[in-house]
């Protein structure tokens, strides 16, 4: 090369930076290759500075406003039409009371494919009616997701490619009209109900009651605490039946459920065993759901900030933007707890910001401070462990297998009191901390097999894989046999079923 780059100095003149380039020609003729090569470094530079403004944009033809119910379907048709390789828009099973179907849009490499390992993750937004901020952010991210996805965005493409993703924009359309037709959204409590008048976060089953009942048990279950229908003491809302089927039937991982009027990051558990207001409640996951909720306040640009921002009386701010849900104050027959309770699921709930209805002009710059947050916590369905128990020899997938952890960081030894169970595959997700664990994975007619695991989790990596083959009881009698069979949820004496086959694994080891 003739012409020759001598050097490229940043100087700071006069407080402002200024870029000089000094070139030294060789010859004249040279000159015209050199302006090419000049121009070529400044159209990489731009380009490399277009990608990077870009990484949070939305495709041009989206618009910030408050889509109505019809607008909200169209929306998903659109990504969907855009982006038919990773996308498909489904109905849960049942409608709103007004007849709005709840709209889902599933965003995945194989959409409608449960792919084995890969985790489920979904969003639910608008469950108060009123509270409409997550609705509008859920229509920008499902956007968002196939526009950066075909511009090649390689976090996003990674994200999808490896992460089932449910989104659920408004689980209460009925509410959402309600609110808006009346006072135009501005009041405090009108449209949160579904058309009945109900408040769809108190509708769930309260499963936490059976837990701090049998809680007092020795050998106490552990999960799953939903029997069957023979637990609902009420009549439930069409919005309600259709989610909780939802949450009943897909090995969700993790969610959450966004609200408005306060702002912070709520994790379970949402009610207090002693029906006091204001009670601390932990979750045997404790570290693992301060840890999901820090993952969303840390990446919002105002949760966890310096700067207070009080909701009426509610400042979370200085106290990293997170709450236990029962000592913010306690509520029964919530969504969050029954995921909980109820399925494999880990959910929290995230109160957006202290307007439950800001103005359509607040709605890019809501973008703008959510963004980062709505991704970073959908890549938290990758911590911690996974992997598939199966059965010795056959290497037959084993559903409803347990997996107990036990913390055994620094030498100590701390059962975590909730467990995971594997699924149809025999797949089994379980979110930790960084930390070392014993894991056991046990299944009645099976001796139980532990392994030790230390977990780092690094970010937007896949969760460490551990898997397990179990083997066959060698004495193996009829009664152990049908003991066998009604070791599955959907059974009336699950508890008795899962204790017998707990103490039996003890009697062994
Ligand atoms: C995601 O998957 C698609 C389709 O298999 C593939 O073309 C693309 O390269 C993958 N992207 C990344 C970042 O792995
Ligand atoms: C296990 O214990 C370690 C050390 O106390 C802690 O940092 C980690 O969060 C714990 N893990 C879980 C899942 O509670
Ligand atoms: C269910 O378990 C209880 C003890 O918890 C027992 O008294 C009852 O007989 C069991 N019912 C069935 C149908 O096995």
């Amino acid at each position: 090369m003739t012409a020759r780059l001598i050097r490229i100095r940043r100087k700071e003149k006069e407080g402002r930076a200024q870029n000089y380039l000094k070139l030294k020609i060789r010859s004249r003729h040279m000159l015209g290759k050199t302006i090419t090569m000049i121009i070529c470094m400044l159209n990489i530079l731009f380009n490399l500075a277009t990608a990077l403004s870009d990484s949070n944009s939305l495709s041009p033809d989206f618009k910030f406003e408050h889509h109505d119910n019809r607008e909200l379907i169209h929306v998903l048709k659109q990504v969907a039409e855009r982006c038919p390789d990773i996308t498909r828009v489904y109905q849960l099973a049942e409608k709103s009371i007004l007849g709005w179907p709840l709209s889902v849009i599933e965003i995945s490499d194989k959409p409608g494919i449960h792919e084995p390992l890969e985790p489920e993750f979904k969003y639910v937004g608008n469950m108060h009616g009123n509270e409409v901020l997550g609705r509008e952010l859920l229509l920008a991210l499902a956007n968002y997701l196939c526009w950066q996805y075909r511009k090649g965005n390689e976090e996003i493409q990674t994200l999808v490619n490896n992460t089932r993703i449910h989104i659920l924009p408004s689980m209460n359309p009925d509410g959402w009209q309600i609110s808006t037709d009346q006072k135009g959204g501005k009041d405090w409590l009108i449209g949160r109900s579904n058309a009945n008048g109900v408040d769809l976060n108190r509708d769930f089953p309260d499963l936490n009651e059976v837990l701090y009942s049998e809680e007092q048990l020795p050998l106490h279950q552990t999960h799953h605490y939903f029997l069957g229908s023979q637990m609902i003491d009420h009549k439930l809302q069409p919005e309600t039946r259709a989610v909780m089927m939802w949450i009943l039937n897909n090995p969700f991982v993790l969610s959450a459920n966004l609200h408005g009027g306060a702002l912070v990051a709520n994790y379970p558990y949402d009610e207090s065993p002693s029906g006091k207001t204001q009670e601390y409640t932990a979750t045997p996951d404790d570290q693992t759901f301060k840890h999901l909720a820090h993952a969303y306040a840390s990446a919002h640009k105002t949760m966890s900030g310096k700067q207070h921002i009080n909701c009426g009386g509610d400042d979370f701010t200085h106290k990293g933007g997170i709450t236990n849900g029962a000592a913010w104050y306690s509520v029964a027959g919530g969504m969050q707890d029954f995921n909980y309770l109820g399925s494999n699921d880990f959910e929290i709930t995230l109160e957006l910001g202290c307007n439950k209805y800001p103005s359509e002009e607040r709605l890019p710059k809501e973008w703008d401070i959510n963004s980062k947050a709505l991704l970073n916590f959908m890549w938290q369905a990758h911590i911690g462990i996974k992997g598939t128990v199966r059965e010795t020899g056959t290497g037959r997938p084993l559903q409803n297998a347990v997996i107990k952890v036990h913390n055994i960081t620094d030498g100590k030894d701390f059962p975590i009191n909730h467990d995971v169970t594997s699924v149809r595959g025999g797949e089994y997700w379980r979110l930790l901390t960084p930390g070392t664990y014993r894991v056991t994975a046990m299944k009645a007619g099976f001796q139980p097999q532990s392994q030790e695991v230390t977990v780092t989790n690094i970010p937007h990596q896949e969760a460490q894989r551990v898997d397990f083959t179990l083997a066959k009881e060698p004495v193996y009698t009829e009664s152990e046999n049908s003991l066998e069979e009604n070791n599955k949820p959907d059974i009336p004496n699950l508890s008795l079923s899962r204790l017998l086959a707990y103490m039996r694994s003890q009697e062994r080891s």
